[in-house]
């Protein structure tokens, strides 16, 4: 059984579809699949060896290339499809819940620098988007939380209906009941599409999707790269955001609550303040010297802005000192 979502992009609309059994034969694969030659990309590649492969077997531009694995081999993966004779066709398999609901829908290819996360980028759409819920039953529980972080966030930034239903049925998602799993990811992959369809080059309303990165992306950097997951660093600068944001203390407290309930940490590591602040600085986000966050107007709705209360940023950069 599966559902289609369609990511609306003019000629370079794709679909995202979603069941069980797809990998095991639920799904024609090949109908995406142009010309002759098709390369999988999955665990422990990196991008030049990969690079390398693609000129060995004399890749042309109807090559195909298929990322099977989470969000760091689909960056990877996509990142060298869009860099290869320009770009070459491409296919996410997402094989983690944060990779389902959200690295392998919209585009954004990449890989880290030492000087910054994502530094090094494209956009690069794929054909085809094969989400097999299956594929989580072996998931690790740590990763299976880091990806309720992006599914909260989704609750947060656009959808009040779905965050209350979050609420209700967290404990499903950690038990890893289909059904729960299944509408979940859809309802994600649902909100990310509207927005990359109404804004797909980040020049407005997609940068909501960074809804407590500007703080996650300090925690990861000032931490190093892999200490903490990117979803568990998304999931307390959620928070510090939510904090941030002129929100009732009853929405901060059920944000707080459903980060707790998703098995995520609710507060940051300790960071100095210089640290935040510089680890801020290098942030994308930052236009001219002034600092922009993703607030929450209430659950269900948020904005980018430039004005917040630099008081109050003080005081959660500080508190963690
Ligand atoms: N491009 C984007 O728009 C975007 C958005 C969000 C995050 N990201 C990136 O995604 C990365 C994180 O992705 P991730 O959370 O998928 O991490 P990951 O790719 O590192 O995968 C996590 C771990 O799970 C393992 N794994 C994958 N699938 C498995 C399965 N089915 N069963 C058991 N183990 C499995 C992997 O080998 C890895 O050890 C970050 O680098 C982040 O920057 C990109
Ligand atoms: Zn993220």
């Amino acid at each position: 059984m599966s559902s289609t979502i369609q990511v609306d992009l003019g000629d370079r609309s794709y679909p995202i579809v979603i069941g069980s059994g797809l990998l095991g034969g639920g799904f024609d694969l090949a109908e995406y699949v142009r010309g002759d030659d098709c390369l999988v990309v999955s665990n422990d590649t990196v991008a030049p060896l990969f690079l390398d492969k693609l000129v060995d077997m004399r890749a042309n531009r109807d090559t195909t290339i298929v990322a099977l694995g989470g969000g760091v081999v689909g960056d990877i993966a996509g990142f060298a499809a869009a860099c290869y004779m320009r770009g070459v066709n491409f296919i996410q398999v997402p094989t983690t819940l944060l990779a389902q609901v959200d690295s392998s829908v919209g585009g954004k290819t990449g890989v880290n620098h030492s000087q910054g996360k994502n530094l090094i980028g494209a956009f690069h759409q794929p054909q085809a988007v094969l989400i097999d819920t299956d594929t989580l039953a072996t998931l690790p529980d740590r990763e299976l939380s880091a990806g309720l972080a992006e599914v909260i966030k989704y609750g947060a930034i656009c959808d009040a209906d779905f965050f209350a239903w979050l609420e209700d049925n967290i404990a499903m998602l950690r038990a890893r009941d289909a059904a729960a799993l299944a509408h979940a990811i859809r309802r994600s992959c649902e909100c990310k599409a509207e927005v990359v369809a109404e804004d797909e080059r980040e020049s407005g309303r997609r940068a909501i999707l960074n809804f407590g990165h500007t703080f996650g992306h300090a925690i990861e950097r000032c931490q190093g790269y892999g200490e903490w997951l990117h979803g568990e660093a998304v999931a307390a600068g959620m928070i510090m955001a939510a904090q941030l944001s002129n929100l009732p203390a009853v929405d901060v407290e059920r944000l707080r609550a459903l980060v707790a309930a998703a098995g995520l940490p609710v507060e940051p590591p300790a960071i100095s303040q210089r640290d935040w602040m510089g680890a801020m600085g290098m942030d994308k986000k930052v236009q001219g010297k002034q600092l922009r966050f993703v607030l929450l107007r209430h659950i269900g709705e948020s904005f980018v802005s430039a004005e917040y209360d630099a008081a109050r940023l003080d005081a959660l950069t500080g508190a963690a000192v």
